[in-house]
């Protein structure tokens, strides 16, 4: 009898090694190579009866979309679910998925499309539990606690005319054709391929939950991004209520728009006009807190940004931003160091975006700079301003996108001044502008701002 050949997958990016290690050698992922079957056959060039090529020209335009009646949910999908397409959801674990997932079961029922909700994590009976705490539990949605691809399978076609599979999740899920255990790359890739080629091929809307690991990536290789036509992640501070649904890949509308929820004990509220959830009240008069005016997408969203500049008592002073990349935050230290001439490098450094959202507009570096020098001087900014800009290694403030957007957005919310670059495109504005071309300006405004000097 032959031995079933085996080999080594790293469980992260799927390339295949005849021996274990403890790196991948392809990606460099450490603890990441498990042992698998290997059970490929050689590929056969003979064509099946029905592939042909089809004409552009002749497409179906019409992508018939189901509004889901949750508009954040909506517009982060570009406009409510598409037919016979894939999505993918990934968040940590006890943000909200399962959550945010029945609640859009229960819409979708009311609307009477039929609904699968397949758990391979809770119990028939958990699930019943929370729909009943939600205020949910009268709708028609069919139920299932299975881990076996099979079954599951064999059952969304038994039912007939489903138009949602929810699959929760799909690192649960397992197929007999293969031996590895579930959550491993062979099983999670395969396990998905045929959920995802079954729901296209019978034009259902397919809803896979993905864990997601330590450093922020949807468990299992990169290649289930590729499988599906949607990405969102559900992100957010467990600390704080509100959570945010980002698009990060969508085959059918924008990426980066947001949608906003509030976790209630009846589940997730939306939040329609989330621009002033994230600062605090104008007249405060903190030091190293400052207002940025950011874009989400295509919504104006203020955020307030903290910073604390602390004395050191170790070699290498710490650094840590949380929601905004800490290589970027080196950076600015940096700049501020060189181009300012503001020494802070023995100095501990913390940066904080409230309310626990994760900004990546690069318009926020000129809201950086001015909380760090906000810390380090112990001066609070002009009362009721915002900021943004982009800041560039020579110090100098660079324009950006949507400046008007911005600065009416400020304006309705109370503001009166706004510290933007120089030369930004507006036509007129409510606001008191200060546009400054390099980091250097900043001198002035400083100047004119409060000392506080006896603040903690
Ligand atoms: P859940 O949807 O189970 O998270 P996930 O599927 O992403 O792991 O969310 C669980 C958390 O949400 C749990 O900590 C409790 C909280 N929660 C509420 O605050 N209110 C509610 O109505 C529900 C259902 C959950
Ligand atoms: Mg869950």
């Amino acid at each position: 009898m032959s031995r079933k050949k085996t080999g080594y997958i790293c469980q992260s990016c799927g390339s295949i090694a005849s021996k274990w290690a403890g790196q991948c050698g392809d990606c460099g992922e450490w603890n990441s190579m498990t042992e698998e079957l290997l059970e490929a056959k050689a590929i056969k060039h003979n064509i099946s009866e029905n592939v042909k090529f089809e004409d552009l020209a002749h497409q179906d335009y019409d992508y018939s979309r189901a509004i889901t009646d949750i508009s954040e949910l909506d517009r982060v999908l570009g406009g409510g679910l598409v037919r016979g397409s894939a999505i993918l959801i990934g968040g940590d674990p006890g943000i909200g998925k399962s959550t945010l997932l029945i609640q859009l079961a229960s819409k979708l029922a009311g609307q009477g499309k039929k609904i699968a909700y397949i758990s391979g994590e809770e119990s028939t009976h958990q699930i019943r539990l929370r729909a009943h705490r939600l205020g949910i539990d009268q709708y028609d949605i069919k139920l299932l606690s299975e881990t076996r691809l099979e079954d599951v399978l064999a059952l969304i076609n038994k039912e007939k005319n489903i138009d949602v599979v929810i699959i929760d999740s799909i690192q649960t899920i397992a197929s007999d054709a293969f031996n590895s255990a579930p959550g491993t790359v062979t099983q999670v890739r395969a396990c998905a391929n045929e959920l995802i080629n079954y729901a296209k091929g019978n034009d259902q809307v397919m809803i896979l939950v993905g864990h997601v690991t330590k450093d922020g990536q949807i468990a299992g290789p990169k290649v289930l991004e590729h499988m599906v036509d949607t990405v969102l992640y559900f992100e957010g501070d467990k600390g704080n209520q509100y959570r945010i649904l980002r698009a990060v890949k969508n085959r059918f509308g924008g990426i980066n728009e947001i949608g906003v929820f509030e976790m209630q004990g009846k589940g997730l509220i939306e939040v329609m006009n989330p621009s002033e959830l994230f600062i605090s009240p104008l007249e405060r008069n903190a030091t190293g807190a400052c207002v940025f005016a950011g874009i989400e997408g295509t919504r104006p969203i203020l955020v307030e940004i903290q910073g604390l500049v602390a004395k050191s008592f170790i070699p290498t002073p710490r650094r840590s931003a949380i929601g905004w990349d800490s290589n970027r935050l080196s950076m600015m230290v940096a700049v501020l160091q060189v181009r300012y001439g503001l020494n802070i490098s023995d100095k501990e450094i913390y940066l904080n975006i409230a309310g626990g959202l994760k900004i990546s507009d690069p318009a926020a570096d000129l809201g950086v700079i001015c909380s760090l020098l906000s810390a380090t001087k112990r001066q609070a900014i002009l009362k009721k301003t915002v900021i943004f800009g982009e800041v560039g290694l020579s110090g100098e403030v660079r324009r950006v996108s949507y400046s008007e957007i911005r600065l009416k957005e400020a304006a309705k919310l109370g503001f009166e001044n706004a510290i933007i670059p120089a030369g930004s495109e507006i036509n007129d504005s409510k606001l008191n502008i200060i546009e400054i071309s390099h980091i250097k300006q900043l001198e002035d405004i400083f100047t004119k701002s409060p000392a506080l000097e006896n603040c903690v």
